[in-house]
Protein backbone atom coordinates (compact mmCIF):
# COMPACT_ATOMS: atom_id res chain seq x y z
CA UNK A 1 0.00 0.00 0.00
CA UNK A 2 2.61 2.42 1.13
CA UNK A 3 4.63 1.57 -1.89
CA UNK A 4 1.66 2.30 -4.21
CA UNK A 5 0.83 5.29 -2.44
CA UNK A 6 4.37 6.90 -3.13
CA UNK A 7 4.30 5.30 -6.55
CA UNK A 8 1.02 7.57 -7.41
CA UNK A 9 2.45 11.04 -5.72
CA UNK A 10 5.92 10.56 -7.50
CA UNK A 11 3.44 10.28 -10.06
CA UNK A 12 1.43 12.84 -10.24
CA UNK A 13 4.63 15.32 -9.17
CA UNK A 14 5.94 14.26 -12.63
CA UNK A 15 2.99 15.17 -14.17
CA UNK A 16 3.19 18.43 -12.94
CA UNK A 17 6.62 19.12 -13.08
CA UNK A 18 6.56 18.57 -16.76
CA UNK A 19 3.90 21.09 -17.10
CA UNK A 20 5.08 24.27 -17.11
CA UNK A 21 3.24 27.61 -16.55
CA UNK A 22 5.68 30.74 -16.73
CA UNK A 23 4.55 34.32 -16.30
CA UNK A 24 6.25 37.34 -16.63
CA UNK A 25 10.15 36.30 -16.00
CA UNK A 26 12.19 37.32 -19.01
CA UNK A 27 14.89 37.26 -16.62
CA UNK A 28 14.64 33.69 -14.86
CA UNK A 29 13.39 32.36 -18.54
CA UNK A 30 15.53 33.83 -20.98
CA UNK A 31 18.95 34.53 -22.31
CA UNK A 32 21.07 36.71 -24.51
CA UNK A 33 22.99 34.87 -27.52
CA UNK A 34 23.59 37.74 -29.61
CA UNK A 35 24.68 41.51 -28.67
CA UNK A 36 24.80 41.01 -25.26
CA UNK A 37 25.21 44.90 -24.89
CA UNK A 38 22.41 45.39 -26.96
CA UNK A 39 19.97 42.76 -24.92
CA UNK A 40 18.34 44.82 -22.01
CA UNK A 41 16.40 41.63 -19.56
CA UNK A 42 14.66 43.40 -16.73
CA UNK A 43 12.60 40.94 -14.83
CA UNK A 44 9.09 41.15 -16.92
CA UNK A 45 10.48 43.22 -20.02
CA UNK A 46 13.09 42.83 -22.32
CA UNK A 47 14.85 45.68 -24.82
CA UNK A 48 16.32 44.72 -28.12
CA UNK A 49 18.59 46.89 -29.93
CA UNK A 50 19.59 47.45 -33.25
CA UNK A 51 22.55 49.79 -33.44
CA UNK A 52 25.39 50.25 -36.52
CA UNK A 53 27.04 47.42 -34.09
CA UNK A 54 25.05 44.80 -33.58
CA UNK A 55 21.38 43.72 -33.50
CA UNK A 56 20.13 41.52 -30.91
CA UNK A 57 18.89 37.89 -29.60
CA UNK A 58 17.56 35.90 -26.60
CA UNK A 59 16.74 32.49 -26.38
CA UNK A 60 14.24 30.71 -23.78
CA UNK A 61 15.86 28.18 -21.76
CA UNK A 62 12.45 25.40 -21.90
CA UNK A 63 12.29 23.10 -23.86
CA UNK A 64 8.48 22.13 -24.98
CA UNK A 65 7.07 20.21 -27.03
CA UNK A 66 3.00 21.65 -27.51
CA UNK A 67 2.09 24.74 -25.65
CA UNK A 68 0.78 28.32 -25.81
CA UNK A 69 3.36 30.78 -25.59
CA UNK A 70 2.32 34.63 -25.85
CA UNK A 71 4.70 37.15 -26.00
CA UNK A 72 3.63 41.24 -25.74
CA UNK A 73 5.62 43.03 -28.58
CA UNK A 74 5.94 47.00 -28.90
CA UNK A 75 7.62 47.38 -32.29
CA UNK A 76 10.16 50.04 -33.36
CA UNK A 77 8.51 53.02 -34.10
CA UNK A 78 8.88 55.65 -36.65
CA UNK A 79 11.20 54.99 -39.83
CA UNK A 80 12.28 50.82 -39.32
CA UNK A 81 12.66 50.34 -43.01
CA UNK A 82 14.59 46.83 -43.06
CA UNK A 83 14.87 46.27 -39.34
CA UNK A 84 13.76 43.06 -38.88
CA UNK A 85 11.90 41.96 -35.14
CA UNK A 86 11.26 38.51 -35.10
CA UNK A 87 9.43 36.15 -32.24
CA UNK A 88 9.46 32.23 -33.16
CA UNK A 89 10.00 28.96 -31.60
CA UNK A 90 12.17 26.58 -33.11
CA UNK A 91 13.80 22.99 -32.60
CA UNK A 92 17.88 22.48 -32.85
CA UNK A 93 19.39 23.58 -36.46
CA UNK A 94 21.52 21.16 -37.45
CA UNK A 95 24.07 22.73 -39.99
CA UNK A 96 24.38 19.13 -41.96
CA UNK A 97 20.91 17.57 -42.75
CA UNK A 98 18.80 20.38 -41.07
CA UNK A 99 15.21 18.85 -39.99
CA UNK A 100 14.38 20.87 -38.03
CA UNK A 101 11.04 22.45 -36.92
CA UNK A 102 9.92 26.04 -36.58
CA UNK A 103 6.94 28.24 -35.96
CA UNK A 104 7.70 32.13 -36.81
CA UNK A 105 6.40 35.54 -36.59
CA UNK A 106 8.45 38.11 -38.11
CA UNK A 107 7.91 42.26 -37.99
CA UNK A 108 9.37 43.40 -40.91
CA UNK A 109 10.00 47.50 -40.06
CA UNK A 110 9.14 50.01 -43.30
CA UNK A 111 9.05 53.68 -43.89
CA UNK A 112 6.31 55.84 -42.27
CA UNK A 113 3.57 57.51 -43.26
CA UNK A 114 1.59 57.01 -46.34
CA UNK A 115 0.71 53.13 -46.93
CA UNK A 116 4.27 52.50 -45.80
CA UNK A 117 3.31 49.47 -43.07
CA UNK A 118 4.69 46.77 -40.96
CA UNK A 119 4.91 43.58 -42.67
CA UNK A 120 3.45 40.83 -40.39
CA UNK A 121 5.57 37.51 -41.92
CA UNK A 122 4.18 34.02 -40.74
CA UNK A 123 5.94 30.97 -41.42
CA UNK A 124 6.50 27.18 -40.75
CA UNK A 125 9.19 24.93 -41.13
CA UNK A 126 8.74 21.12 -40.76
CA UNK A 127 11.60 18.38 -41.07
CA UNK A 128 13.93 21.75 -42.09
CA UNK A 129 11.80 22.55 -45.14
CA UNK A 130 9.78 26.09 -44.53
CA UNK A 131 8.13 27.48 -47.57
CA UNK A 132 4.94 28.34 -46.24
CA UNK A 133 4.87 32.14 -46.06
CA UNK A 134 1.77 34.38 -45.33
CA UNK A 135 2.21 38.15 -44.84
CA UNK A 136 -0.42 40.50 -43.21
CA UNK A 137 -0.39 44.35 -44.07
CA UNK A 138 -0.03 45.57 -40.19
CA UNK A 139 -3.05 48.20 -40.82
CA UNK A 140 -5.53 47.51 -38.39
CA UNK A 141 -3.73 48.68 -35.29
CA UNK A 142 -0.55 50.32 -34.57
CA UNK A 143 2.12 47.97 -33.92
CA UNK A 144 4.51 50.88 -32.79
CA UNK A 145 2.13 52.87 -29.99
CA UNK A 146 1.96 50.04 -27.65
CA UNK A 147 2.29 46.59 -26.43
CA UNK A 148 0.29 43.77 -28.54
CA UNK A 149 -0.26 40.12 -28.20
CA UNK A 150 1.48 37.61 -30.02
CA UNK A 151 0.58 34.10 -29.29
CA UNK A 152 1.55 30.64 -31.07
CA UNK A 153 -0.51 28.23 -29.96
CA UNK A 154 0.70 24.60 -30.97
CA UNK A 155 -1.09 21.08 -30.21
CA UNK A 156 -1.28 17.89 -32.09
CA UNK A 157 -4.53 19.09 -34.10
CA UNK A 158 -2.97 22.55 -35.24
CA UNK A 159 -0.19 25.68 -35.13
CA UNK A 160 -2.33 28.63 -34.24
CA UNK A 161 -0.96 32.25 -34.58
CA UNK A 162 -2.93 34.55 -33.07
CA UNK A 163 -2.53 39.00 -32.75
CA UNK A 164 -4.62 40.28 -29.51
CA UNK A 165 -6.46 36.89 -29.16
CA UNK A 166 -7.72 37.43 -32.67
CA UNK A 167 -6.85 33.87 -34.97
CA UNK A 168 -5.10 34.91 -38.30
CA UNK A 169 -3.96 31.44 -39.43
CA UNK A 170 -4.04 27.69 -38.79
CA UNK A 171 -1.61 25.12 -39.98
CA UNK A 172 -3.63 21.88 -39.20
CA UNK A 173 -1.87 18.46 -38.70
CA UNK A 174 -3.06 16.54 -41.78
CA UNK A 175 -0.23 14.12 -40.86
CA UNK A 176 -2.30 11.04 -41.35
CA UNK A 177 -2.19 12.14 -44.92
CA UNK A 178 1.28 12.89 -45.43
CA UNK A 179 1.58 16.34 -44.76
CA UNK A 180 4.46 17.03 -42.49
CA UNK A 181 3.52 18.19 -39.00
CA UNK A 182 5.54 19.10 -35.82
CA UNK A 183 5.23 16.32 -33.30
CA UNK A 184 8.13 14.99 -31.70
CA UNK A 185 11.00 17.47 -31.59
CA UNK A 186 11.09 19.73 -28.88
CA UNK A 187 11.39 23.62 -29.46
CA UNK A 188 12.44 26.96 -27.59
CA UNK A 189 10.86 30.57 -27.71
CA UNK A 190 13.39 33.02 -29.89
CA UNK A 191 13.52 36.46 -30.60
CA UNK A 192 15.45 39.28 -32.14
CA UNK A 193 16.17 41.96 -33.99
CA UNK A 194 18.65 42.46 -36.94
CA UNK A 195 19.46 44.45 -40.30
CA UNK A 196 17.96 43.10 -43.01
CA UNK A 197 18.36 45.81 -46.02
CA UNK A 198 19.00 43.38 -48.36
CA UNK A 199 15.54 42.22 -49.12
CA UNK A 200 13.26 42.71 -45.89
CA UNK A 201 12.31 46.29 -47.12
CA UNK A 202 9.99 46.58 -50.37
CA UNK A 203 11.79 43.94 -51.67
CA UNK A 204 15.89 45.35 -50.40
CA UNK A 205 15.00 48.69 -52.38
CA UNK A 206 14.51 50.56 -49.31
CA UNK A 207 17.75 49.99 -46.89
CA UNK A 208 18.24 50.88 -43.08
CA UNK A 209 18.65 54.62 -42.12
CA UNK A 210 21.34 54.77 -39.69
CA UNK A 211 20.24 58.37 -38.64
CA UNK A 212 17.39 56.65 -36.59
CA UNK A 213 19.38 54.36 -34.90
CA UNK A 214 18.87 52.47 -32.25
CA UNK A 215 16.11 50.54 -33.26
CA UNK A 216 14.73 49.39 -30.13
CA UNK A 217 11.82 46.54 -29.92
CA UNK A 218 10.20 46.10 -26.03
CA UNK A 219 8.85 43.01 -24.58
CA UNK A 220 6.31 42.63 -21.94
CA UNK A 221 4.92 40.09 -19.91
CA UNK A 222 5.74 36.80 -21.51
CA UNK A 223 3.71 33.69 -20.98
CA UNK A 224 4.13 30.17 -21.57
CA UNK A 225 2.15 27.10 -20.85
CA UNK A 226 3.73 24.30 -22.24
CA UNK A 227 4.98 20.33 -22.07
CA UNK A 228 8.64 20.60 -21.06
CA UNK A 229 10.62 18.32 -22.47
CA UNK A 230 13.23 16.86 -19.92
CA UNK A 231 14.18 13.56 -21.92
CA UNK A 232 13.28 11.66 -24.57
CA UNK A 233 10.68 9.93 -22.28
CA UNK A 234 9.16 13.39 -22.78
CA UNK A 235 8.16 12.76 -26.44
CA UNK A 236 5.48 10.29 -25.10
CA UNK A 237 4.69 12.10 -22.52
CA UNK A 238 3.49 15.42 -24.02
CA UNK A 239 1.92 13.48 -27.12
CA UNK A 240 -0.43 11.52 -24.17
CA UNK A 241 -4.03 12.59 -24.75
CA UNK A 242 -4.12 13.56 -21.37
CA UNK A 243 -2.93 16.37 -21.28
CA UNK A 244 -4.83 20.03 -21.53
CA UNK A 245 -4.46 20.99 -25.16
CA UNK A 246 -6.38 17.60 -26.46
CA UNK A 247 -9.07 18.83 -24.80
CA UNK A 248 -12.34 19.27 -27.56
CA UNK A 249 -12.24 22.68 -27.11
CA UNK A 250 -8.51 23.04 -28.44
CA UNK A 251 -9.38 20.53 -31.67
CA UNK A 252 -11.09 23.35 -34.13
CA UNK A 253 -11.33 26.95 -34.06
CA UNK A 254 -15.02 28.31 -32.65
CA UNK A 255 -17.42 29.65 -35.27
CA UNK A 256 -16.99 33.23 -33.87
CA UNK A 257 -12.52 32.71 -34.42
CA UNK A 258 -13.03 31.16 -37.78
CA UNK A 259 -15.22 34.37 -38.61
CA UNK A 260 -12.54 36.91 -37.23
CA UNK A 261 -9.94 34.91 -39.25
CA UNK A 262 -11.14 35.46 -42.12
CA UNK A 263 -12.21 38.71 -41.74
CA UNK A 264 -8.56 39.90 -40.52
CA UNK A 265 -7.39 37.53 -43.77
CA UNK A 266 -9.94 39.13 -46.40
CA UNK A 267 -8.78 42.39 -45.45
CA UNK A 268 -5.34 42.36 -44.59
CA UNK A 269 -3.61 38.97 -46.04
CA UNK A 270 -1.01 40.13 -48.72
CA UNK A 271 0.89 37.23 -49.62
CA UNK A 272 -0.45 33.37 -49.33
CA UNK A 273 2.23 30.85 -50.75
CA UNK A 274 -1.05 29.12 -51.45
CA UNK A 275 -2.12 31.27 -54.17
CA UNK A 276 1.33 31.83 -55.44
CA UNK A 277 0.91 30.13 -58.88
CA UNK A 278 4.04 31.31 -60.36
CA UNK A 279 6.34 30.38 -57.67
CA UNK A 280 4.92 26.33 -57.70
CA UNK A 281 3.89 26.32 -61.10
CA UNK A 282 0.78 24.73 -60.29
CA UNK A 283 1.98 22.13 -58.21
CA UNK A 284 0.86 23.62 -54.81
CA UNK A 285 2.05 21.86 -51.46
CA UNK A 286 -0.51 19.02 -50.65
CA UNK A 287 -1.92 21.53 -47.66
CA UNK A 288 -3.26 24.12 -49.34
CA UNK A 289 -6.31 22.06 -50.52
CA UNK A 290 -7.01 21.16 -46.96
CA UNK A 291 -9.48 23.33 -45.15
CA UNK A 292 -6.78 24.94 -42.20
CA UNK A 293 -9.09 25.92 -39.64
C1 LIG B 1 6.11 48.93 -46.87
O1 LIG B 1 5.21 49.78 -47.53
C2 LIG B 1 5.03 49.53 -48.91
C3 LIG B 1 4.02 50.53 -49.44
O2 LIG B 1 4.58 51.78 -49.50
C4 LIG B 1 4.54 48.12 -49.14
O3 LIG B 1 4.52 47.85 -50.52
C5 LIG B 1 5.46 47.12 -48.44
O4 LIG B 1 4.94 45.82 -48.56
C6 LIG B 1 5.57 47.49 -46.98
N1 LIG B 1 6.33 46.56 -46.17
C7 LIG B 1 7.61 46.25 -46.37
C8 LIG B 1 8.22 45.34 -45.39
O5 LIG B 1 8.28 46.66 -47.30
C1 LIG C 1 17.87 59.14 -43.64
O1 LIG C 1 17.02 60.02 -42.94
C2 LIG C 1 17.47 61.35 -42.96
C3 LIG C 1 16.58 62.15 -42.02
O2 LIG C 1 15.22 62.04 -42.39
C4 LIG C 1 17.45 61.87 -44.40
O3 LIG C 1 17.91 63.20 -44.45
C5 LIG C 1 18.34 60.96 -45.27
O4 LIG C 1 18.23 61.34 -46.61
C6 LIG C 1 17.94 59.52 -45.10
N1 LIG C 1 18.92 58.67 -45.76
C7 LIG C 1 18.57 57.80 -46.67
C8 LIG C 1 19.70 56.97 -47.23
O5 LIG C 1 17.43 57.63 -47.05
Amino acid sequence: MATAKVLFLALISLVALQQALINASFASNTKCTWGYDNCQINDDRVKLILNKWSGAAIEGYNQFIYGYIDMRIKLVPGNSAAVVTTYYTSSEVKTKNDDHDEIDFEFLGNLTGGDNYYTLHTNIFVNGVGNREEQFRMSWYDPTSDYHHYTIFWNPYMVVWSVDGNVIRVFRNYNDQGIPFPKYKPQRVYSSIWNADDWACQGGKVKTNWTYQPFVANYLNYQEKSCLYTKHKSVKHCNHPSNWYFNAQYKQLTQAQLNTMNSIRNQYLVYNYCTDTKRFNGNFPPECSKPQY
